[in-house]
């Protein structure tokens, strides 16, 4: 199975999040959901085992259809996170970057560590022009994110999604495949 290191200091590893795992990416997602329900609605698609499979069963067609994919991120050998194409555009060259930690996952570097390997497969293997990130106005850890990678703010969408009953304005991110191919953010691994 391949494995791709986080981190130098860290026992973390990026490697593909496929329908075998709805297991563990269940237990995982029971772990995270607090914390992800306060921004996205990614968790409520996993509420069981049947629902686990169907998501992973629906980034594994994505990846089958080249329109997406989905990742996960081990620490120590427990699935703390993970970082996605929720939208992979091979016509227009263009992609989406997600991203979800649980608490044991998060503040240590290892979402921004897997955004940055997804981000040179998709401009440096893939040749994709511009990688795109939404994020709600209120999700500064996401922002934070997008900012340590280099992205820069687009502009806000105002009112684009209904969250826990209230409409979120949400900001897009943006890099562009010559802005990364210069970038300091570029992993040397
Ligand atoms: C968004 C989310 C994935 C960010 O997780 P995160 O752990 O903060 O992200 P990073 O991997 O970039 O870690 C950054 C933190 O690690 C610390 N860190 C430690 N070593 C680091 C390193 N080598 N490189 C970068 N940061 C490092 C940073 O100082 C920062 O800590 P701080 O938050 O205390 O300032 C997480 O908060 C989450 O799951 N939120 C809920 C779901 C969500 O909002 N998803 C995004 C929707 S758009």
């Amino acid at each position: 199975m391949f494995a791709i290191p986080l981190s130098d200091t860290l026992p973390a590893e990026l490697r593909p999040l496929e329908p075998w795992h709805a297991e563990e990416f269940l237990a995982h997602i029971d772990r995270a959901r607090e914390n992800l329900n306060q921004f996205i609605a990614f968790a409520s698609l996993t509420t069981d085992l049947d629902s686990a499979r169907a998501t992973l069963r629906h980034y594994a067609d994505k990846a089958a259809a080249d329109t997406g994919a989905i990742y996960g991120i081990w620490l120590d050998g427990t699935l703390v996170g993970g970082v996605m194409f929720p939208h992979f555009d091979v016509k227009h060259l263009n992609c989406e970057i997600g991203v979800w930690a649980e608490p044991a996952g998060e503040g240590l570097g290892l979402i921004t560590a897997g955004v940055r390997q997804l981000i040179e497969h998709a401009v440096a293997e893939r040749g994709m022009q511009r990688i795109e990130w939404f994020s709600s106005t209120r999700n500064t850890r996401s922002r934070a994110v997008a900012q340590r990678v280099g992205m820069r703010l687009d502009g806000v969408l105002r009112s684009y999604y209904l969250h826990n009953g209230v409409r979120q304005d949400s900001e897009v991110w943006s890099l562009l495949a010559d802005e990364w191919l210069t970038s300091p953010h570029r992993p040397t691994r």
